[in-house]
């Protein structure tokens, strides 16, 4: 079922989580299209972070900002952790979870895996959330307990996959020590699997996971706005989504997939000491 502007049905009308849901909908959807407008051929980098690679435009501070400018004018109070502009706190137990471009390298040279993602607590708990991946043209939705949804289809993940068939995503970090042991897990992981791919973007990846694109992903070093919205999608999708040694998910680790697969990929990584640079 679509609703009246096409927008995905994501089965979560008329709940609280429901309500969070539409609003983030409608907010991504619009720092999608300001992006899409207003990107440049090739866009600037603004400001580099963590690593010269790691990099900033305007455009990231600008969706961060409009996104910032909807959650006050539409819900004043709430709470905003966002990559760009920090934990601003609030007066309830609503608190949003924004990286205004995941996949922002991606952005700068206009491959389509980039997306605004921005997820919803209600008391700690990630309960809502929204991965618009603006260049493919596609929107992901979850709401706690009502399912992930992308066109209009509930998602379902890859289930029954043996480790040897599994096709992986992953990703690397901006630091070159990071990068080198991330090399060296990888070297040991790639005889054991299907194949891997790195689309970019973390929040990309949970979706791949929640659509059965990709049956699993792991990677060390995400932060929490990285994968608070597509954590939920794929857990919706029926992934396990956790950290390794029966923590869950930290920015040491994040870990999805079916059950059965979680577990083979989560033995196979453990002695690698993938959590650790
Ligand atoms: C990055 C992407 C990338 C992942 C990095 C993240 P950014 O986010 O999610 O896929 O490998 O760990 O930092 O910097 O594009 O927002
Ligand atoms: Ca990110
Ligand atoms: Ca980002």
């Amino acid at each position: 079922m679509v609703d009246r502007e096409g927008v995905h049905d994501h089965g979560g009308e008329g709940t609280a989580a429901g309500e969070l849901l539409t609003l983030a909908v409608d907010i991504a959807r619009e720092a999608g299209e300001m992006l899409l407008a207003k990107r440049p051929p090739r866009p600037e980098v603004l400001a580099t972070k963590s690593s010269p690679t790691d990099v900033v435009t305007a455009l990231d501070k600008a969706a961060e900002e409009l996104i910032r400018a909807r959650i006050a004018q539409a819900r004043p109070g709430d709470a905003v952790l966002g990559e760009e502009g920090g934990d601003t706190p609030g007066e309830g137990a609503v608190r949003w979870v924004v990286d205004p471009i995941d996949g922002t390298v991606n952005f700068l040279y206009g491959l389509p895996d980039w997306a605004v993602s921005i997820g919803v607590e209600v008391d700690g708990e990630i309960v809502a959330g929204v991965v618009n991946n603006i260049p493919r043209g596609q929107l992901f939705t979850a709401a706690k307990g009502e399912g992930a949804w992308l066109d209009g289809e509930r998602l379902r993940c890859n289930t029954g996959v043996p480790l040897d068939r599994a096709l992986v995503a992953t990703g690397f970090g901006y630091g070159a020590d990071r990068r080198r042991v991330q090399a060296e897990v990888l070297a040991q992981v790639m005889p054991r699997i299907r194949d891997i791919r790195r689309s970019g973007s973390c929040a990309v990846d949970l979706c791949s996971v929640a659509a059965g694109r990709v049956d699993a992903y792991f990677e060390r070093g995400t932060n929490y706005w990285d994968h608070a919205a597509g954590g939920l999608i794929a857990a919706e999708a029926g992934a396990r989504v956790g950290g390794l040694r029966g923590r869950p998910v930290h920015p040491d680790l994040v870990m999805s997939a079916a059950p059965g697969l979680f577990e083979e990929l989560r033995n196979l990584l453990t002695p690698l000491d993938p959590d650790h640079d």
